[in-house]
């Protein structure tokens, strides 16, 4: 593996296939209160300048499960407020003797930026519109653990494609891995270019369902909206809901989220407790597949 994660393209098959088998390992030999000791004595810097719930604290668990030392950073409360530039920051962080650092910026290319001024271990924890390599990662695991493989299912990605970092994230890692992605998404809600990945586009859910295996259901994004993209909330979700009526129609079927979900927009409520509703394995496959990756990272740490 590549010694930085910032774009899924830095990763191949046999790189997603080695996280896979750490991330199985983790998830089969982690006890609870136990710790292993991957990361002991390294220290690794959480920098979110993002809100978040589920990737911030499954990064914090990971690293704790491997026993880093582990210190926290936002741009509230630290001396950004005053005026310091990201860079001096770094060079600050930097100086601490940091070797790994965690980013999650509201700005794409922000990752980018702290690897070039820096020569410890970046990875990205999503950046802007830009990507979320974890998140697929995670999810192409909780998938192929449903499925018993990724190579040859039928992926259909719903909703908010034009905001979404795990789209574009999503769309790279399931290809390296062999399946065949569609989208399905009003006009407005798809890259403005049609379309960088030469994706077919379905028309509509009920055919999304009956095409596909897997549906990834994104949220919509309404801290990114412009004004005028959608004629109303109501609208998207009449035509581009995952309703439970139309959901129980295919068995099997497995629909994932990467959260958080607005329930009764993109995705009906009595979905969430269904069996084949990956939402919860998600969760719990995040931390692993972070501990393997950054297990695997650290070993560029020598
Ligand atoms: C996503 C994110 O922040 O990119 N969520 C996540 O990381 N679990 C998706 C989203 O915010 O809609």
């Amino acid at each position: 593996m590549k010694p930085c994660l910032i774009n899924t393209s830095d990763l191949n098959k046999d790189d997603l296939e080695l996280i896979f088998a750490k991330a199985k390992y983790f998830k089969e030999n982690y006890k609870y209160g136990e710790k292993f000791n991957d990361l002991k004595n390294i220290t690794v810097a959480i920098a979110f300048f993002e809100p978040s719930t589920r990737t911030k604290l499954s990064f914090d668990l990971a690293a704790k499960r491997l026993s880093a030392d582990i210190l926290h950073f936002a741009s509230a409360g630290s001396s950004i407020t005053k005026g310091e530039s990201l860079v001096d920051t770094i060079r600050t962080i930097d100086d601490m003797n940091v070797q790994m650092y965690i980013v999650r910026s509201a700005f794409s290319g922000v990752p980018q930026i702290i690897k070039n001024k820096t020569d410890r271990i970046v990875i990205n924890a999503g950046d802007g519109k830009h990507e979320h390599p974890t998140q697929a990662i995670l999810d192409a695991f909780t998938l192929s653990e449903y499925y018993g493989k990724i190579a040859g299912l039928n992926i259909c990605i719903v909703g908010d494609i034009i905001h979404s970092r795990v789209a574009r994230s999503n769309i790279f890692v399931m290809q390296t891995l062999g399946a065949n992605v569609k989208l399905v998404a009003p006009g407005t809600l798809l890259p403005r270019h049609i379309n960088p990945w030469n994706l077919e586009i379905i028309d509509s859910i009920d055919d999304a369902i009956n095409w596909a295996d897997a549906l990834i259901v994104l949220r919509l994004q309404r801290e990114r909206m412009e004004s005028g993209i959608l004629p109303s909330i109501a609208e998207f979700a009449k035509f581009y809901q995952i309703t439970f009526e139309k959901f129980i129609q295919k068995d099997k079927i497995a629909l994932m989220h990467p959260g958080p979900v607005n329930y009764g927009i993109e995705l009906d409520y009595r979905i969430s407790s269904m069996p084949n509703c990956l939402i919860d394995k998600q969760v719990t496959n995040g931390v692993f597949t972070r501990m393997a990756i950054l297990s695997l990272l650290a070993q560029n740490l020598g």
